[in-house]
């Protein structure tokens, strides 16, 4: 079978055909993935049927397996167990045992982010394959925040030329942290730069989103809320966006450097089972370091 590549929006997503990723792919086969990847930030697999190792082995084939970012001392470990995880996997899940979450961001809505900005490494990319769904709601929507970068006016790329964001999260999933009230060393944080470069594509990229993005440096409060606000309507805008809406034994992998992605509410009362393996990355590298670097 041939593996096609069909790109499901304008501007981020492709559909990959034609390729059982439970089972080893050829070189052939692999190169026309790698370069959708490219091209396309965010790749979906249909009608897969993976357990934790197959879905492990593929993943491998785009980097080191990463590892879960460490909980701070002041939080407990979960409950993660039983056949649908092993020791790389994350899920992401409302089930519940003995009335706790066996897996991780379990209920409802989620905000835009990008995974682990808040970490010096953040991992780069996140593979999610689904195994349970509820009937409706839990889609996860992607946005490419290359293409939102390139949008831009060139007043408002100007303005944020050089400078860094703090990015700061602790589990809350639909709201920012008030870190008027909440100690920074309380909680996973990092100043990143705002405007990345993609180290295999160059492109560049909005490092900024709704959920874990704090404070751009140098601006009063209001200013630098007002800023991000100004730059989430472009890095929100559903023209740079990929809606997905869920199917069991869908695989869908993201880039995390140029793309950002929320889920939206569903019914408290459905399971929604989600297994998901990541990407280790390095530091990220600011676009401007990168250009003076050649
Ligand atoms: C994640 C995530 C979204 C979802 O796993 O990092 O944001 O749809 N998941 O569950
Ligand atoms: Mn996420």
């Amino acid at each position: 079978m041939t593996v096609t590549v069909h790109p499901v929006s304008p501007a981020i997503g492709a559909e990959i055909r034609g390729v059982d990723i439970s089972k080893p792919i050829d070189a052939a086969s692999f190169a026309v993935i790698h370069k959708a990847w490219l091209d396309h930030s965010v790749l979906l697999f249909r009608g897969q049927n993976l357990d934790p190792d197959q879905q492990r082995a593929f993943v491998s084939l785009f980097g080191t397996i990463g590892v879960r970012s460490a909980a701070l001392p002041h939080k407990r470990p979960r409950a993660f167990e039983g056949p649908d995880y092993n020791a790389d996997a994350m899920l992401v899940s409302n089930v519940r045992k003995d009335g706790k979450p066996i897996g991780v961001l379990p209920d409802g809505e989620m905000w835009f982010h990008h995974d682990m900005c808040y970490s010096n490494t953040p991992n780069r990319a996140s593979f999610l394959y689904s195994i349970e769904i509820p009937s409706h709601g839990g889609d996860t929507h992607f946005a490419s925040m290359s293409a939102a970068y390139e949008r831009l006016p060139e007043a408002l790329k100007a303005r944020i030329e050089g400078k860094r964001v703090l990015q700061a999260f602790d589990e809350v999933q639909d709201a920012r942290l008030d870190l008027a009230n909440i100690p920074l060393e309380e909680v996973k944080h990092a100043w990143q730069p705002i405007v990345i470069r993609h180290p295999e594509t160059g492109r560049k990229a909005l490092y900024v989103n709704r959920l874990m993005s704090h404070r751009i440096e140098g601006l009063s409060e209001a200013e630098s809320d007002a800023l991000l606000e100004e730059l989430y309507a472009y890095g929100e805008d559903p023209a740079v966006r990929y809606e997905h809406v869920w199917k069991v034994g869908d695989l869908v992998m993201w880039d995390n450097l140029c793309s950002m992605h929320a889920r939206t509410d569903f019914p408290k009362d459905q399971r929604r089972m989600m297994r998901r393996f990541t990407i280790s990355g390095g530091p990220v590298v600011a676009a401007w370091e990168a250009a003076q670097a050649g």
